[in-house]
């Protein structure tokens, strides 16, 4: 196990937050000792907003045996995984179930939390298990008990997920390449700057980025935070953004929208 101070802008895809103590566990032991505290999980830290200050609690990251996979994906995925090793996997060995994943920059962990996805397929369609640690202990879970829908899960509370396994069907990698094509397109127009992805769920029937787009309000810039030109969803640092800088452009947006923040936002 390792324990060390770092700035959280490093860990996550936004490049923005202060200081927290990051504890990267290996073994379940090492995970029982990092909970005996407030903790919250990182995982590939690619919908997280942390504020400037940072957070006082531990922050978990996932290493050892919860970041272990099989290369024939059977068995257990460890949440530390990142979803990009796998859907490369998958399309190597033509398993289909993964697909409308692409392009999402997670770890399997977060991915389950989030219930991340695209309109091709989410996480919680290619889980046959879920296993969890909380209270103490790990116990194995069904997705119908997880909660899952758009962009939600209902994890027992303070739950780290620390293994999945998938539930994948056989196909051909030309199937399966043929499905990543289409959503890779569908993502064509996504700002490349970084970000946490969308800032904002999509309300039921419409999408978010359009109505950013309607209303007038992309390319608002505040300080080094912007209003992706190229999506409304998404909110870019043009380097050296603040999470106050962040903060303001999302109350901008919502002055105007009734829209609901997807990022998780810390501190
Ligand atoms: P983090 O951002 O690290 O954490 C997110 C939440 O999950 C936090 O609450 C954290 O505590 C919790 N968490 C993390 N790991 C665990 C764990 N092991 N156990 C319990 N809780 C955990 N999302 C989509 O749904 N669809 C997309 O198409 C999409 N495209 C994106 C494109 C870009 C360029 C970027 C930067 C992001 C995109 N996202 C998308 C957002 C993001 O990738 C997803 O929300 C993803 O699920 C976050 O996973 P993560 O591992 O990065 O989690
Ligand atoms: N649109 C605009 N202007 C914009 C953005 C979008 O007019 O600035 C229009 C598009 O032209 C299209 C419609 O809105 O007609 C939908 O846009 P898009 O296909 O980009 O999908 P989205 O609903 O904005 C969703 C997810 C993305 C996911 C894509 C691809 C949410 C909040 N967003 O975006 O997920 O990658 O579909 O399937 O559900 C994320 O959750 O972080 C994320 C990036």
């Amino acid at each position: 196990m390792k324990i060390a101070r770092l700035p959280l802008a490093k860990l996550t895809t936004i490049g923005v937050g202060g200081e927290a103590e990051v504890w990267t566990v290996e073994t379940l032991d090492d995970l029982k000792t990092a909970t005996q505290a407030p903790y919250r999980v990182l995982g590939n830290g690619s919908n997280l907003l942390v504020s400037d200050a940072g957070v006082p609690e531990r922050v978990i990251r996932l290493a050892g045996e919860f970041a272990e996979w099989r290369p024939d994906l059977a068995g257990w995925v460890g949440a530390g995984v990142l979803l990009p090793t796998l859907l490369q996997a998958s399309a190597r060995l033509g398993l289909s179930g993964l697909e409308g994943l692409h392009g999402v920059p997670a770890q399997v962990g977060g991915a389950v939390k989030m219930n991340a996805g695209t309109r091709f397929g989410e996480m919680a369609d290619a889980l046959e298990l879920v296993e969890l640690y909380h209270d103490g202990g790990l116990q194995v879970y069904h997705p119908s008990e997880l909660g899952f829908r758009y962009r939600h899960s209902e994890l027992p509370q303070g739950s780290i997920v620390t293994r999945v396994k998938l539930r994948l069907t056989p196909s051909t990698q030309e199937a399966v390449r043929a499905k990543i094509a289409l959503v890779d397109a569908a993502r064509k127009g996504q700002p490349k700057k970084k970000s946490a992805g969308c800032a904002f769920k999509n309300p039921p029937g419409d999408s978010a980025g359009r109505l950013i787009d309607v209303s007038g309000l992309k390319g608002t810039t505040i300080g080094r935070a912007m209003i992706s030109l190229e999506h409304g969803n998404f909110l870019v640092n043009l380097g050296g953004a603040t999470a106050a800088e962040m903060y303001a452009l999302i109350r901008k947006v919502q002055a105007v929208l009734p829209l609901e923040v997807e990022w998780d936002i810390w501190g």
